[in-house]
């Protein structure tokens, strides 16, 4: 591939008085850093579909996301730099004017449509719309909401896979599940996967994220540190954000990250992990998402 990604994404450690009083050693995996545009886990989800439409020669790429998306904000910049046609569809009626996620987008070439939210919801990979675009582009690939396909989990399994050293625990944010389900298949041994959801109800995904992977023990779902919702927040996750970044110079978006960096601060403070536990916290980028 032409676009130079060199997959820088050190493991630091992150200190405090909290998780040195309760005798932890916690650390960050820095996938925001991998790319300033596609980085975290898009770049994991995207690598392997990619080498699959170059490969083929496929000349358009359709997937489908919020009118904040990060993967359809990634998927627009890498397919442009590849010469390949990107579409989007996005969810929800078409707003007069773009947002930045959108604007960006389009300056990267993607087309966009929009579906209704009852439509997108039941039936986004196959209504009236997707029939027109498959007669309008001839030789579309698509890619599932978020990336979420076979070859995007074999990305995510190369999160761990490039490192050495075990944890007794590794957390992670999830919204498809995909990115935990790559991470689930890398498990080191006595390694246990935390997936907090960014979702209310989280834990109704258990079953689609048990389906994606090859084992279903040595993990679980954390339910309760989704404030509200699917990027919803609150004073006090902003002000999170702010602290955070104020001590540790690590970015945090309100979708994702925050809400899982917030859920293992909360679990530290509970006593969740025994004692001397070296916990690995992936950070997962989507910082795009913050310029709202
Ligand atoms: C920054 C960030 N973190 C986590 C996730 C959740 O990943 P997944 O949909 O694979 O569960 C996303 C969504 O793609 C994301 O953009």
């Amino acid at each position: 591939m032409k676009v130079n990604l060199n997959i820088p994404s050190p493991i630091t450690e992150i200190k405090s008085d909290l998780i040195s009083k309760k005798k932890l050693k916690v650390y960050v995996k820095r996938e925001d850093l991998i790319h300033p545009i596609i980085s975290g886990n898009k770049w994991r989800k995207l690598k392997y579909n990619f080498e699959l439409i170059k490969k083929n020669k496929i000349k358009e790429v359709l997937s489908f996301g919020g009118a904040y998306s990060n993967h359809l904000h990634a998927l627009s910049w890498f397919a442009n730099t590849q010469k390949i046609k990107s579409i989007g569809i996005v969810r929800g009626n078409e707003s007069d004017e773009l947002n930045s996620t959108l604007s960006f987008c389009k300056k990267n070439n993607m087309d966009l449509y929009y579906l209704d939210r009852d439509i997108y919801r039941i039936n986004k990979y196959s209504n009236n719309l997707i029939n027109d675009l498959n007669k309008k582009y001839k030789n579309i690939y698509m890619i599932p909401e978020g990336g979420c396909n076979y070859l995007g989990i074999k990305g995510c399994e190369e999160i761990l896979f490039e490192e050495d050293e075990k944890f007794d625990f590794i957390c992670a944010s999830f919204g498809t599940g995909c990115t935990s389900a790559g991470i689930i298949n890398s498990l080191r041994k006595n390694e246990y996967f935390l997936a907090f959801s960014s979702l209310k109800g989280g834990e109704r995904m258990r079953d689609n994220i048990s389906k994606m992977c090859n084992h279903s023990k040595n993990w679980q779902i954390i339910s309760n540190y989704h404030f509200g919702g699917f990027a919803r927040k609150n004073k006090e996750l902003d002000l999170f954000i702010q602290n955070f970044y104020l001590k540790h110079k690590i970015i945090l978006d309100p979708v994702y990250t925050a809400k899982l960096f917030f859920g293992i601060f909360d679990l530290i403070s509970n006593n969740y992990f025994k004692t001397n536990s070296k916990i690995l916290i992936i950070h997962t980028g989507g910082l795009q998402g913050i310029q709202k």
